[in-house]
């Protein structure tokens, strides 16, 4: 079963001159083991669509499932459950400024009802030495470049075992080292635990984790500009 699957998406927001359309009837599916990237101009409405994917806001009833659930119209235990189930990465960290790095990954696993205590820790040190931030731990955000920072974001987020991950412009403000240790430990990620990605990107270093290439314009999606694929 697909762990995302949006079909006939129409979104829009109210602006001054009334409804500013973004997305129009548009159908995507991300299966497990999957990692989706989605390009497209500025504004296209690459965010939008991730937060409609990811919980962050309501869709229309009938047009986004998660895990087979339909969030449009899901009661507040059920999107409880779906959160659990899924993780984010922004291309800002948001890590809490008041908790150690140890702690920031740890707090993505306290939620969750499965896990053992005893183990957190020991989970989230093992996260943090394959993202290289071993000698980290006991560090604050503000101590930690911006690479680190959102290096301890991905830790954070796939500390959890997501079974399906969203990721927004997650290397835009990284170096290459930074920005590949972030997409390889995404797609170990995939190939052990079976996790669906959904990613936006303009990161030419980084198209190459996907496995599937998707272009947002008019609202919709369709094969990258420049893959042209001969009609069968
Ligand atoms: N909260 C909002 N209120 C009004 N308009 C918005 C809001 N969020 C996004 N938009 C508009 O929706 C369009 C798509 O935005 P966004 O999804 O952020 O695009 P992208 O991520 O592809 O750059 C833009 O025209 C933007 O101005
Ligand atoms: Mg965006």
């Amino acid at each position: 079963m697909n762990v995302l699957a949006i079909s006939g998406l129409s979104y829009g927001f109210r602006g001054p001159q009334g409804e500013v359309s973004v997305l129009h009837g548009l159908d995507l599916a991300v299966a497990p083991e999957e990692i989706v990237i989605v390009t497209g101009p500025s504004g296209s409405g690459k965010s939008t669509l991730l937060s409609l994917a990811g919980l962050l806001r309501r869709p229309p009833p009938g047009t986004v499932h998660l895990f087979g659930v339909d969030v449009g119209t899901a009661g507040e235990a059920a999107l409880g459950a779906l959160r659990g189930r899924m993780r984010f990465v922004f291309q800002k960290s948001y890590l809490v400024a008041g908790l150690t790095v140890l702690e920031n990954v740890i707090a993505s696993l306290v939620a969750l009802p499965e896990t053992n205590r005893r183990f957190d820790d020991i989970r989230a040190r093992r996260m943090l030495e394959n993202v290289g931030l071993a000698d980290k731990v006991g560090a604050y955000p503000h101590q930690l470049s911006g690479g680190q920072q959102q290096r301890v974001a991905v830790a954070r987020a796939l500390v959890a075992l997501p079974e399906l991950l969203i990721v927004d412009e997650p290397t835009a403000a990284l170096d290459r080292e930074a920005a590949r240790i972030v997409v390889d430990q995404i797609r170990l990620l995939t190939q052990t635990m079976g996790c669906g990605v959904l990613m936006t990107t303009h990161d030419d270093r980084i198209m190459d984790v996907a496995t599937r290439r998707l272009h947002l314009a008019d609202g919709r999606l369709s094969q990258p500009p420049g893959e042209w694929h001969a009609p069968c």
